[in-house]
């Protein structure tokens, strides 16, 4: 066997030796790689071992003929597709050609042989065996890049939702702290306060009047450590759900910005994973925040729907409109933070809104089986 820059090798069976060596010479010039068998059973022996990409075999053989190995072949799953050229003497009649075409043939070469078209023959079917290897490479190196993809899609995904919930945690961690230690100090500060004031004389009128405002610096203190927590962990969201959540906070966006919300919520908050809620209401609070700060609407449409296996958030304002530049890009951190936020649940964030449109935003989350 000769190897050459092809892998391809060519099976040649025939149970005449002179036939054989013969073959063997001319495809070997060729630069081709033979393998000989002197019988069909030899020739079905060397099928199960290795590929070939074409066979050259002989009809008349004693034992097994060229048909019964040709058949045999066929019904073998590694033989199957093989292409087989049966050579044959001029002697043969057209009946017999046709039983080989049954037995699997793809062509015919009729004794003695013309070296230059065996050649071309021959090498049609190792250029497409070569053609097909390459192919099945690239499929398999496809579908690794493909693989290697979808994990790291994967990670993303996981790293993603890690990260967010190392973010609430940390977030509930600081509000915990923020209530417990500065609310303290100031209830303590206050309670010292009223012990100083209910010692002072009635004729120390400044020190009272300083001390009232002292009171409510305090209280107004005290509001503010309870909204910075608040904003750090959303507690409406453990303690009324999501859809109660989003009907309060929209209230509290139209209060202070006075920017009318029409809502439609669903009757009974979805049942969702606790992390799944924190995603939505985040991103809820992000819609609002950005409305506020870039849309110049006067009013905003907020509709949430719970439907068979899906949530659905939107958001319609009837401001500005939202620039397509301004989605895709990785400087909008507000908006990419929203898709990272429902990625670990399969969810997805639609925009859409072109100049004076106003814009529309759709969160969808996936909800299991229900
Ligand atoms: N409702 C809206 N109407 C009009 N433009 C909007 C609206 N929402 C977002 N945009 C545009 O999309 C851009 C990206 O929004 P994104 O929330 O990502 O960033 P940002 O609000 O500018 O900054 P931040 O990172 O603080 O959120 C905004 O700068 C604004 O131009
Ligand atoms: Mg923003």
């Amino acid at each position: 066997m000769v190897s050459t820059s092809s892998q391809a090798n060519i099976l040649i069976v025939d149970d005449d030796q002179k036939g054989r060596m013969a073959l063997q010479e001319l495809l070997q010039s060729a630069g081709h790689s033979v393998v000989l068998a002197e019988s069909g059973e030899e020739a079905l022996r060397c099928v199960l071992k290795q590929d070939f990409a074409v066979i050259l075999l002989d009809v008349r053989m004693p034992g097994f003929d060229g048909f019964a190995t040709a058949r045999t072949m066929r019904e073998r799953e590694r033989s199957r597709s093989t292409p087989i050229i049966f050579l044959t003497g001029a002697y043969e009649d057209l009946s017999s050609m046709f039983r080989g075409y049954e037995a699997g043939a793809v062509d015919y070469i009729v004794k003695p042989l013309v070296p230059e078209v065996l050649k071309f023959k021959v090498s049609i079917f190792v250029d497409l065996y070569d053609k097909n290897a390459a192919l099945t490479r690239e499929i398999a190196d496809r579908k690794r890049a493909e693989d290697r993809l979808t994990k790291s899609e994967e990670n993303l995904r996981a790293l993603a939702g890690r990260l967010q919930s190392v973010r609430e945690e940390e977030g509930a961690r600081i509000a915990r702290e923020i209530h417990d230690e500065l609310g303290q100090a100031l209830t303590g500060l206050k309670m010292d306060l009223v012990w100083v004031a209910d010692r002072l004389r009635t004729d120390q009128k400044p020190l009272a009047g300083r001390a009232k405002s002292m009171f409510r610096l305090i209280d107004s203190t005290i509001q503010s450590v309870r909204k910075i927590a608040s904003r750090l962990r959303p507690e409406v969201l453990d303690d009324l759900g999501l859809a109660a959540a989003i009907g309060w906070q929209a209230k509290d966006f139209r209060r202070r910005s006075g920017i009318r919300c029409k809502l439609s919520l669903p009757p009974q908050s979805p049942t969702l994973e606790p992390g799944q809620s924190t995603a939505v209401f985040r991103i809820f609070q992000e819609l609002l925040t950005n409305v506020a700060r870039h849309a110049r609407a006067t009013r905003i449409d907020i509709e949430m729907r719970v439907d068979p296996g899906v949530l659905t958030l939107t958001v319609e304002d009837n401001g500005k409109g939202i620039a397509a530049s301004a989605i895709g890009t990785p400087k909008s951190l507000g908006i990419l933070g929203m898709r990272e936020r429902v990625l670990p649940f399969g969810g997805s964030i639609e925009i859409t809104g072109g100049p004076d449109e106003g814009a529309k935003v759709v969160v969808s989350i996936p909800l299991g089986l229900q």
